[in-house]
């Protein structure tokens, strides 16, 4: 298994290029299957989640060619409307197919997602809101079984869960009549492939709204779309930045994708400029605790929690960080810990003091943003090495990123065993 090795206390500069969000191709992957002409994506980042996507849909008998970052899609001659477990279990997100088969075909067969390391994750709002579309839903062997002819509905979300929502508009879109979400998630993620749909013939209004409505059409056709950039890798390059005390520049990047995570780092006293694409960040004066609760988009993301708190370890003062939208997601903080960091747990909040360094050690990925928060706490230690281990969990979402990080000034380097 491949280890991530750094020896930190080096401020990273220079100008590093943002990705295409993950978040977004994978649901836009499976949006593909409503169609039965090709769909072209451009921007799409290579990165194991990816390529699972790419699997699971390959399975089903869809034609997929990957070719630099623009990947094509025909979804033609897809015969098998079932995910199998040996792939849901490695990506939540391949439970994206299941409103897009129910849509099309009129049937799937998808394996239970299970647990995972930042909280059970369970997936009753998806096949409730699948129900009230008219989905007759049955669980047999871990497979959640559902068929029917789906009609509109309003469906009110007991949670704006983003991978419901997602799941119920690529389902709605081939529904008889009139669908309204409420309580909808306004990710931009969600805004992105409810584009990429209208693109494709659908009729869906409001997203990036807690209301979106959309009107069921017949077919769906091609369309060539590109994925928007990835906001969080965005955060986690700013954050690896300042936490070093450098000066980084993040290009292709959208701030306004970012408004409260900028927020936060401007409140630290970190200095911002945007123009356009592009998002400087430095900490000249240093930076100061700040207390950050994690929500659903517009909040502050939890997909940020970590990385954030990473830095956090370091500045003047105690923050307070509370995750509200998952339930185990503090992973990182035992890792930190042992690098020097100075943090009590209490229930769903973190209290973290600021020490003056960390130093390094060998710890070990949980999930894939906790991996980054020691990566970058690996990047500010003043001593010894850090060794990162399970550094799959990385590149599930970040795509070769000792390279990146290398560019950018860091000594970094992947161990290959
Ligand atoms: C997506 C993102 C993930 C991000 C999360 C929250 C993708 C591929 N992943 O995950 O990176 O951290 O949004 O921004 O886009 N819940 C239920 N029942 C459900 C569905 C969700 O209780 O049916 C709960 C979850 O357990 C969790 C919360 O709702 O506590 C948020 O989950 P959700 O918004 O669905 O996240 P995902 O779509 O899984």
């Amino acid at each position: 298994m491949d280890r991530i090795l750094i020896r930190g206390g080096r401020p990273l500069h220079g100008t590093v290029y943002v990705r295409g969000a993950k978040n977004a191709a994978l649901p836009l992957m499976a949006a593909a299957l409503l169609s039965g002409e090709p769909c072209v994506l451009h921007n799409v980042p290579c990165l194991h989640d990816v390529f699972t996507m790419d699997k699971i849909l390959s399975g089903m008998g869809m034609r997929i060619d990957f070719t630099g970052r623009s990947m094509t899609l025909d979804a033609s001659g897809v015969g098998s409307q079932e995910a199998p477990y040996d792939l849901v279990r490695k990506m939540r997100a391949s439970f994206f197919v299941l409103g897009p088969l129910l849509g099309r075909f009129g049937k799937a067969r998808v394996s239970l997602p299970g647990g995972c390391a930042i909280g059970t994750r369970p997936v009753d709002i998806h096949l409730k809101g699948l129900e009230a579309l008219g989905a007759c839903i049955t669980i047999e062997e871990g497979y959640v079984v559902a068929e029917g002819r789906l009609k509109g509905a309003d469906i009110a979300l007991d949670f704006p869960s983003v991978g419901a929502t997602e799941n119920l508009l690529m389902a709605a879109c081939r529904a008889k009549g009139v669908t309204r979400l409420t309580n909808a998630a306004r990710e931009p993620e969600i805004v992105d492939l409810a584009e990429f749909l209208n693109e494709l013939g659908a009729q869906i209004s409001g997203a990036g709204t807690d209301l979106i409505t959309v009107v069921g059409v017949d077919a769906l056709g091609g369309a060539e779309h590109a994925v928007i950039p990835d906001r969080i890798e965005t955060g986690t390059f700013l954050l690896a930045g300042v936490a070093t005390h450098g000066d980084v520049t993040v290009q292709n990047a959208s701030a306004e994708h970012l408004t409260s995570f900028l927020q936060k780092l401007h409140e630290t006293g970190v200095e911002i400029e945007i123009a356009g694409q592009r998002i400087r960040a430095r900490a000249t004066n240093g930076f100061k605790s700040v207390d950050i609760t994690t929500q659903p988009f517009p909040g502050f993301p939890t997909d940020l929690q970590a990385q954030t708190m990473a830095m956090l370890c370091v500045a003047e003062g105690a923050s307070v960080i509370r995750e509200t939208v998952f339930e185990n997601r503090f992973m990182q903080v035992a890792e930190l810990a042992r690098m020097g960091a100075d943090i009590d747990l209490d229930g769903n909040a973190a209290i973290v003091r600021g020490v003056k360094s960390l130093s390094g050690a060998p710890v070990m990925a949980s999930d894939l943003r906790a991996s980054a928060a020691l990566v970058l706490a690996g990047l500010v230690a003043e001593k010894g090495e850090t060794a990162v281990a399970r550094v799959y969990h990385i590149d599930r979402g970040y795509e070769r990123i000792e390279e990146r990080l290398s560019a950018l000034g860091a000594d970094i380097q992947r161990v290959r065993h």
